[in-house]
């Protein structure tokens, strides 16, 4: 217990505290000694209805420990709302936990416009508002720890999960900039993709399999990275079932050509294999040298087969 990671005198904002992965976080950092905001709409897996029991009851499991929580009820739309409990009951905020999530699951074929909006302001419009409201805090303080929230069907796509894939993707980029802009206020931003037991996947997985999935075994990944004592920022997290790793971009080796008349699409074709060779992978944390490359590809020969490209609309293959 000497090595315990503690957060006292901190104040955690959990969104979507009120069930499954964020009542999990909201007990453990009152555990730990911080101040927990506990955040949530109290509606259903699909975004429907609403009330304050959800976030009270977990007010009350932490407050009956001897715990310091704080319930609000906001949707996170309003993440302004939510920071301004935090500082009204604390008088500080140290770390965000975007993690209030709904699904809105449909074939794409049958995607309506309120299917996918609703999704886009809760996932991406609500990490947006907690976080812009937060960090003139974090600035201020040159302190805080971000934990965004993916999901495997955003890095690898759903069936049935446009909405949600493109809601959850936009974590990924969300939290790489955001880690970008703070490192030099000691801002640390890191993105999850779990997998836990609860509501929302109680109807896709068998029960012998959810057991082995407790919203509990994704919390020591997220104390680890909001704690004072990590560096890690801007990486990404596969975690759930006592399973935790990191995901990064590859590279393929590429292919180069000339950038003039015999850039054909035939001429591509031909240097094809590059394009998708994996065995010397490099592992990107920016974008490919692009001033270097266009150097490289001026001094290549014309491209073979030269074949100039047909300015009369038809491109020639
Ligand atoms: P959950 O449904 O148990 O918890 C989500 C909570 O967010 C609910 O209590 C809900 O009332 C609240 N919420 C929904 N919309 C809200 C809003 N507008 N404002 C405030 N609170 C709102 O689901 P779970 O599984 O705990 O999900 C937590 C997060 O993890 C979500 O972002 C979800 O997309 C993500 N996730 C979960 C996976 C899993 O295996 N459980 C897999 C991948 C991602």
């Amino acid at each position: 217990a000497g090595e315990q990671l503690r957060y006292d005198g901190q104040t955690v904002v959990v969104t979507g505290a009120g069930g499954g992965l964020g009542r999990a976080y909201a007990l453990f950092f009152a555990s730990r000694g911080a101040n927990v905001v506990v955040n949530d709409l109290g509606g259903s897996f699909k975004g429907e209805g609403g009330g304050s029991k959800a976030a009270d009851a977990v007010v009350n499991e932490i407050t009956s420990a001897g715990g310091k929580a704080t319930a609000n009820y906001d949707s996170v739309e309003n993440g302004d709302k939510i920071i301004e409990t935090a500082i009204k009951a604390y008088g500080r905020v140290d770390v965000l936990i975007n993690n209030a999530g709904i699904l809105r699951d449909i074939s794409f074929k049958n995607m309506k416009d309120q299917d996918w909006d609703l999704i886009m302001k809760v996932h991406v419009v609500g990490a947006y508002k907690c976080a812009r409201a937060a960090w003139p805090h974090f600035r201020k303080q040159k302190y805080g720890r971000v934990i965004n929230t993916a999901s495997a069907a955003g890095l690898f796509g759903s069936f049935g999960q446009t909405n949600y894939s493109a809601a959850k993707l936009a974590q990924v980029g969300f939290t790489e900039t955001l880690a970008k802009e703070g490192a030099k206020y000691n801002i640390h931003a890191n993105v999850i993709a779990p997998i836990a037991a609860s509501r929302m996947t109680a109807t896709v997985m068998p029960p012998e399999v959810l057991d082995k999935l407790k919203p509990e075994w994704v919390v020591p990944l997220v104390a680890v990275l909001v704690h004072k004592s990590s560096e890690e920022t801007g990486s990404i997290f596969e975690v759930g079932g006592g399973h935790i790793a990191k995901l990064r971009w590859q590279r393929a080796k590429g292919t180069l050509l000339r950038a003039d008349d015999s850039f054909t699409p035939a001429a591509l074709l031909k240097k094809w294999d590059g394009v998708a060779d994996f065995s010397e992978p490099s592992y990107p944390t920016g974008p490919a040298n692009f001033m270097e490359l266009l150097e490289d590809a001026h001094k290549l020969p014309p491209n073979d087969p030269a074949e100039p490209i047909r300015y009369d609309g038809k491109v020639a293959l």
